[in-house]
């Protein structure tokens, strides 16, 4: 019998992608299209900006995954795009290329939410039977939820403020440590990882966030301003100007790291025991799966290690260019709802993107 085949097209941030996968999740052909070098000297993603790199590469990208995987249009079983959350005008580039395509070449259409196309990701790589528990950290994701079924999430907490990548990102443009020469190239929680290697975290005192609310959501902004002023306070011993500060970089990047890596495994230390607690996770081999950008962190992952192996969960956590945002994951959201029949619409029906 032959395998069904999903075009997956994802424009909800900065990163254009399409993918084919047939439907035992073999990636038949991807292209992937990045902003990230544009947004790193922007100094933050600038969302017209965005839309129009999104517009200037979508047709390529999707024409390149279609191309390299030998697929025509006709022969796609449904074409499956994100449609939330995400920044607005990203997201329109992406469904109103997808409406367009999908009523030229008559195909059924998938609407895909993007943090469960995140979530979902793990099952395309190994069997990963639900109910499961996941956290998704990146730059605009953090969150904690069991995943009981593909269109099923309990969701256990949610950031109240910033995501960590975000406030990772801004610690690091305080810092300009775009400026540092291993930096140049790197996201600012990757700046972070890499000076943090050679910092001392005892020299920088931040308190844990939210030690006192007893949920699992998460807070990173009171983080941030703890962070900004011990800068404004070097800076100002040192008679220096803003964002040249050189002597305790490492220290701060190491404490600042550490103390991410504090809050997350703190609040999903809290989301195992509730889980346990409340029968929510499978008594055999129950598992823990981590992805998002944050998640490629090491002494972040090793400090979650330290919380599966004391509770007893398997750790898991797909390779990075799994868990940054790709065509592929999208696509694998709409096989695992083509298998099961949900959310399959037909080319013609109107459909809205939701920026929340
Ligand atoms: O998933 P992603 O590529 O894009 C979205 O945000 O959706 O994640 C990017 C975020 C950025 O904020 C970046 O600073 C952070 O993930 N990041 C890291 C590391 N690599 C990327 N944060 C900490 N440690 C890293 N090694
Ligand atoms: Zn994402």
């Amino acid at each position: 019998a032959s395998s069904r085949l999903v075009l997956g097209i994802e424009t909800s941030c900065d990163e254009t992608g399409a993918a084919v996968l047939d439907e035992t999740g073999e990636i038949l052909g991807e292209s992937l299209h990045s902003q990230k070098d544009v947004h790193l000297r922007t100094g933050g993603i600038i969302p017209m900006v965005a839309q129009q790199l999104h517009r200037e590469h979508i047709e390529r990208v999707v024409q390149e995954a279609l191309e390299r995987s030998n697929v025509e249009p006709s022969q796609l079983s449904a074409v499956a795009t994100t449609v939330k959350p995400g920044l607005s005008l990203s997201l329109g580039v992406g469904l109103e290329f997808s409406q367009r395509f999908v009523r030229q070449h008559n195909r059924p259409f998938i609407p895909i939410h993007h943090m469960e196309a995140h979530a979902l990701t793990v099952r395309m790589l190994q069997p990963v039977a639900f109910p499961f528990l996941v956290l998704l950290v990146s730059g605009g994701h953090s969150l904690l939820a069991v995943a009981r079924g593909v269109d099923d999430f309990l969701l256990l907490g949610h950031t109240l403020d910033e995501a960590p990548g975000d406030t990772l990102d801004k610690v690091a443009r305080r810092l300009s440590l775009i400026k540092h020469p291993q930096c140049s190239t790197l996201s600012g929680g990757q700046a972070i990882e890499l000076l943090a290697k050679d910092g001392d975290r005892t020299r920088f005192r931040f308190t844990t966030p939210m030690g006192q609310t007893y949920d699992c959501c998460f807070s990173f902004a009171g983080l941030r301003n703890q962070v900004t002023m011990a800068i404004v306070k070097k800076e100002a011993e040192e008679g220096i100007e803003q964002g040249t500060l050189l002597s305790c970089v490492n220290d701060i990047a190491a404490a600042t790291q550490h103390t991410v890596a504090s809050h997350l495994a703190k609040r999903t230390h809290r989301a195992i025991l509730f889980c346990k607690a409340n029968g929510l996770l499978p008594p055999s081999s129950p598992t823990l799966v981590v992805s998002g950008g944050v998640a490629s962190n090491q002494y972040i992952r090793k400090a979650l290690s330290l919380i599966t192996e004391a509770t007893g969960l398997q750790l898991l956590c797909p390779p990075p260019k799994f868990c940054t945002d790709n065509g592929v994951m999208i696509a694998w959201n709409g096989v695992e709802r083509l298998r099961e029949g949900k959310g399959i619409l037909p080319p013609n029906v109107d459909v809205c993107y939701e920026p929340k």
